[in-house]
């Protein structure tokens, strides 16, 4: 039998490779389309993520909720992760450790679900897809690795909760993002 999200959410509560995983109360996998064309990837759960065990569910997830409706998609459409699988104590930003500990697990999910395009959600997230250039260089913009993959990156919606004047560059994001997926189909 081929390997499941579900097989994969099982695996990771049995899991003990990080040691965040002492601090927090639960592991939070992706969750979303398991046939996704696109995925977006944050950085590690935050308070209501760790209560609830779902990717953004918080202030930060009902911002990208109501961007995903500006270009027409609903949070079941995509699919919707997080480099790191426990939050960090205080909300404080993940360590390269930690990042690379929890890695194999979203790589598992992209294997998975294979999307055609990746949309990274920040600096955290888009380290792991694009090797040079920061956030602020190549947000908004796809960028081609192979013939079926494109990583889109874009500013995280908590940036724009915490700096207002990233809000607009964050729906300009979902605007480009959105017409490069309509020019695609
Ligand atoms: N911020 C993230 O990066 N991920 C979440 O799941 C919630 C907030």
């Amino acid at each position: 039998m081929p390997l499941t999200l579900d097989d994969v959410r099982d695996k990771l509560k049995a899991w003990d490779g990080c040691a965040l995983k002492k601090t927090c109360t639960q592991a939070v996998l992706g969750e979303g389309n398991p046939q996704a064309s696109v995925m977006f990837v944050g950085e590690a759960p935050g308070e209501q993520e760790d209560r609830q065990g779902r990717p953004f569910v918080g202030p930060a997830g009902k911002l990208l909720d109501e961007l995903l409706g500006t270009i027409g998609f609903k949070r079941e459409d995509v699919y919707i992760s997080n480099v790191v699988k426990y939050r960090p104590p205080e909300n404080r930003d993940p360590t390269d450790e930690e990042k690379a500990q929890c890695m194999p697990w979203l790589q598992l999910e992209i294997a998975l679900i294979r999307p055609r395009v990746i949309a990274p959600l920040g600096r955290h997230a888009l380290g792991h897809f694009l090797a040079k250039g920061s956030i602020s260089q190549l947000h908004g913009k796809p960028h081609k690795v192979t013939d079926s993959l494109t990583v889109f990156p874009i500013y995280h919606p908590a940036a724009a909760l915490h700096n207002p004047g990233l809000r607009q560059s964050l729906y300009d994001d979902f605007s480009a993002l959105g017409a490069f997926l309509k020019a695609r189909q």
